[in-house]
């Protein structure tokens, strides 16, 4: 297949197609043992989770829910701000719900360590955190994933849901971007 003008931005594959779809299989399958029984609540966090969500849950067949919260810290930088804000907030009561919280990348640990506190305060009887990107040499703060996809080096990643500057998120694997598309 031709590369299409999106992928001519991308310096390399970091993660395949294929690899995503192996490992998300295999997340689901630990859910599933690991929820077998119960009604988790799925929470995503928009909007770079949303592409992962759709085949997480596909791949987990609980008898669950799907939820979804839209935070922001980055507001088209490369670097956190450190601030996160909520820009979509929970549509519904959480209290006494297993929140498992869809990601993702987990970089600086910003927005996961907001969201548990916020989850918390909102009575959420657990919270699991499934990140399909794991970044930890950019980490800041101490949050760790229960789940992980793929720990990935600190390079520029865009794809399946990631973004720079809001596009790139419908390529379906995880490349590196170019260099020069940011820098320019
Ligand atoms: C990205 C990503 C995570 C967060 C991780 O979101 O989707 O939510 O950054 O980074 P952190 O660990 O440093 O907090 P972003 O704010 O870029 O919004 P988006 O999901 O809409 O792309």
């Amino acid at each position: 297949m031709m590369k299409s003008e999106m992928e001519k931005d991308i310096l390399k594959v970091l993660v395949t197609e294929e690899e995503i779809k192996a490992r998300t299989a295999e997340l689901g399958q630990a859910l599933y043992e690991q929820f077998e029984g119960r009604q988790p609540l799925f929470l995503s966090v928009l909007k770079g989770s949303f592409v992962f969500l759709a085949d997480l849950v596909r791949a987990t067949q609980l008898k669950s829910d799907v939820e979804f919260i839209a935070v922001s810290s980055y507001e088209n930088a490369t670097v956190s701000s450190g601030r996160v804000r909520i820009t979509h907030d929970l549509q519904q009561d959480i209290t006494g719900r297993d929140i498992i919280i869809v990601e993702d990348i987990l970089d600086s640990g910003n927005t996961l360590a907001f969201l548990k506190n916020y989850l918390l305060a909102k009575n959420a009887a657990s919270i699991t955190i499934v990140t399909l990107l794991d970044k930890p040499s950019r980490r800041t703060k101490a949050v760790t994933a229960d789940y992980s996809g793929f720990v990935v080096p600190d390079e520029f990643v865009v794809g399946y849901g990631l973004d720079y500057c809001q596009k790139y998120r419908n390529i379906p694997y995880i490349g590196v971007l170019k260099p020069e598309v940011y820098a320019g």
